[in-house]
């Protein structure tokens, strides 16, 4: 039998890629009918006048998905039952369809699917995105990234097989501990250091392993919402505590007549969304609460990096004395959210505990990534990169405030530009947040309200400006665009 194939000398795949796909084709639309003997290797090779490996290579492939077969002695066939055949199963007549009551939730299902949306995130493709969160990851060292991860690639294969830390890779938990008891003033040893899937993970454990439905947890309000989600699917009852320019006003917890407060959870080094310090005073008083009342912090340590102006307060962690603080942190901001790594800082009575639940939730992180990131902080590449992202976001903080003020003046008022990568921002006019949203979109902008992140109704009006991935042009261009909302 002669086969006609067409190769493409074009093509960026290899002669024996293109020689299986034309053979399965042909076998797909019968050209090559089930149960045909197809020419030997050696034979098809010379009619292709291309080499007998190529044919081999492309034959083997179709045996191993099942398009041809061998019979000893006999040659090579087109099986009489293709894969594909089975993968189009015939259609369910209707009346086999059994209709059943809708799958029962258990709480956690049920308060889940009660709570309201996560906040709208501007699509994607919004020419000038202010998203909150994103960091400029175009800047990441991706050669560095690649040259660290393939010294570890061919090393040995441990990175492929399970890992014998659930805790986490244990070079990188000392790098981690190393770097926040210099950095961050944390008090810890590198065998406190827990391993998580970002601050998502840290939370979700703490709440599985501390909370019980119906303890109280107080928060900052407004905060981080996805924080609040976790607390209220697992039952917690919700404390809000107003924030004003010094953070957490501590005063409402201490004053609280509610019973007990199991646990606070706060963004100390820069409040989310206000972007306000916890001031020192506020910090000893709340390590105060905490000690007196046997209650616990998180505290959510999640860009405390990029700050600009006044020297760092030391973490709460690092100034408490009574067990009291869970300590987060995530390589999200400073590095890229897509590596999933974070951490927590764990009292030692409970570091044990946790290492079972991560091994049960999850196994543990991929190891290859933590491997390259132990080096990435060992070799000082992490404090380097820290210090190139904070001037640029400096610079951009600053460039994000001057267009403020140029294009939008009093009808804006900015809160918190001395940290992070996001503003939250008043904007005073008489149109909704949805409008001031529709009619940004329309102009190119993508903005995100700060309504989602309250608990208790508030005035609207205000907005977070994520600024950290926008270039100085695109801050200044969006907020000029912006700014023609309100003189129309
Ligand atoms: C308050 C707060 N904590 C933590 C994070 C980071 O979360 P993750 O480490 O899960 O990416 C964010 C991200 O925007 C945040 O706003």
């Amino acid at each position: 039998m002669d086969l006609a194939i067409a190769f493409d000398n074009n093509s960026p795949l290899p002669l024996h890629q293109q020689l299986y796909q034309e053979l399965r084709q042909a076998i797909l639309n019968g050209r090559l009918s089930p149960g045909v003997r197809i020419p030997s290797t050696r034979s098809l090779a010379k009619y292709l006048s291309i080499s007998r490996t190529t044919v081999t290579q492309s034959y083997e492939q179709l045996l191993s998905e099942g398009y041809l077969t061998t019979v000893l002695g006999s040659g090579t066939f087109v099986c009489a039952q293709l894969p594909d055949d089975l993968l189009h199963s015939t259609p369910i007549e209707s009346s086999q369809i059994i209709t059943r009551s809708p799958i029962k939730l258990n709480r956690y299902g049920q308060v889940l699917s009660q709570t309201e949306d996560l906040p709208r995130i501007p699509a994607p493709n919004t020419p000038i995105n202010f998203r909150y969160g994103q960091p400029a990851i175009d800047q990441f060292p991706l050669k560095l990234w690649r040259r660290l991860l393939s010294r570890y690639f061919y090393k040995d294969l441990s990175w492929l097989d399970y890992s014998t830390q659930p805790l986490g890779y244990q070079p990188l938990r000392e790098a981690i501990a190393r770097y926040l008891s210099s950095s961050r003033a944390v008090k810890c040893e590198y065998d406190q250091v827990l391993i998580v899937n970002g601050t998502q993970q840290a939370l979700d454990l703490i709440v599985r392993l501390l909370i019980e439905p119906g303890d109280i947890i107080a928060l900052e309000d407004p905060g981080y919402m996805s924080a609040r989600l976790i607390f209220q699917t697992q039952g917690a009852e919700l404390l809000p505590i107003t924030v004003d320019d010094s953070g957490l006003m501590v005063k409402e917890l201490v004053n609280s007549t509610k019973k007990p407060i199991r646990l606070v959870y706060v963004t100390p080094s820069h409040q989310f969304p206000t972007g306000a310090i916890l001031s020192l005073p506020r910090r000893l008083e709340l390590l105060a609460w905490a000690q007196q009342t046997g209650g616990l912090i998180i505290e959510d340590d999640y860009d405390s990096e990029y700050r600009y102006g006044d020297r760092p307060i030391p973490a709460l962690q690092g100034l408490d004395r009574s067990d009291s603080v869970l300590y987060i942190g995530t390589f999200s901001k400073v590095l890229f959210p897509g590596l999933r790594i974070g951490y927590l800082v764990l009292p030692k009575n409970l570091v044990a505990l946790f290492a079972r639940a991560k091994w049960l939730s999850d196994r543990h992180l991929p190891i290859l990534e933590q491997q390259a990131l132990a080096d990435f902080i060992a070799e000082g590449h992490l404090e380097r990169h820290i210090r190139k992202m904070r001037s640029l976001y400096e610079r951009r903080c600053q460039v994000l405030v001057q267009a403020l003020n140029v294009y939008l003046g009093e009808k804006a008022t900015i809160l918190g530009e001395k940290a992070g990568i996001h503003l939250m921002v008043k904007l005073h006019s008489h149109l909704s947040d949805e409008e001031i949203i529709q009619h940004a979109t329309q102009k190119g902008v993508g903005i995100m309200s700060a309504k989602p992140q309250y608990l208790q109704p508030h005035s609207t009006g205000e907005f977070i400006f994520g600024y950290g991935e926008l270039t100085e042009q695109q801050l200044v261009e969006g907020i000029r665009r912006l700014a023609r909302i309100f003189t129309a």
